[in-house]
């Protein structure tokens, strides 16, 4: 079954000009980018995104980091796309993140991860509308699909 899924180059991949990176790997990975933009996330949107960790210990870092410059916001498609994408991304804590994810290869701070994928249907639903308006989002194929995929 294809979904949708939120994925955020968040600020360090920016910063560490590895926003290609992020791409390549979900694009090699034969999911479909499906929109995409740039944005400095304010206060109030970096809230509601992460509102399910309102009131843990690192919130407030959390909100100041995807704050802190701006950020890379993507809709990806396909068969199980939101697992798909979690697996490829790795551990949340990239000391933990296999060899081969995004967070095992690039990353060994937790608060500073790289990369975000929503965690199920229902937050990839709201998390999707938070940051795209449903024109903005571009549904399409490969034409030879089913020989490269699912
Ligand atoms: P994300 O939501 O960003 O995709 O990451 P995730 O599902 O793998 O991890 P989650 O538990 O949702 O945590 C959200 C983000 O909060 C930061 N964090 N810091 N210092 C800490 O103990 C800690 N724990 C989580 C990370 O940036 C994590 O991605
Ligand atoms: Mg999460």
């Amino acid at each position: 079954m294809d979904e949708r899924t939120l994925v955020l180059a968040k600020p360090d991949a920016v910063a560490r000009g590895l926003v290609g990176e992020v791409i390549m790997r979900l694009e090699k990975r034969g999911l479909r980018l499906c929109a995409m933009k740039m944005i400095w996330v304010d206060e109030a949107l970096a809230k509601k995104h992460y509102s399910a960790h309102e009131g843990k210990p690192f919130f407030d870092g959390l909100i100041e980091y995807i704050t802190a410059l701006p950020l890379v916001a993507m809709v990806w498609e396909g068969p199980s796309a939101i697992r798909v994408v979690r697996e490829t991304m790795g551990a949340t804590n990239p000391q933990d993140a296999r060899p081969g994810t995004i967070r095992g290869d690039m990353g060994l701070d937790i608060s500073n991860n790289l990369v975000h994928g929503s965690d199920s249907k229902e937050s990839a639903e709201k998390e999707i509308a938070l940051f795209f308006e449903a024109d903005e989002i571009y549904s399409w194929a490969r034409p030879h699909e089913k020989y490269i995929s699912g």
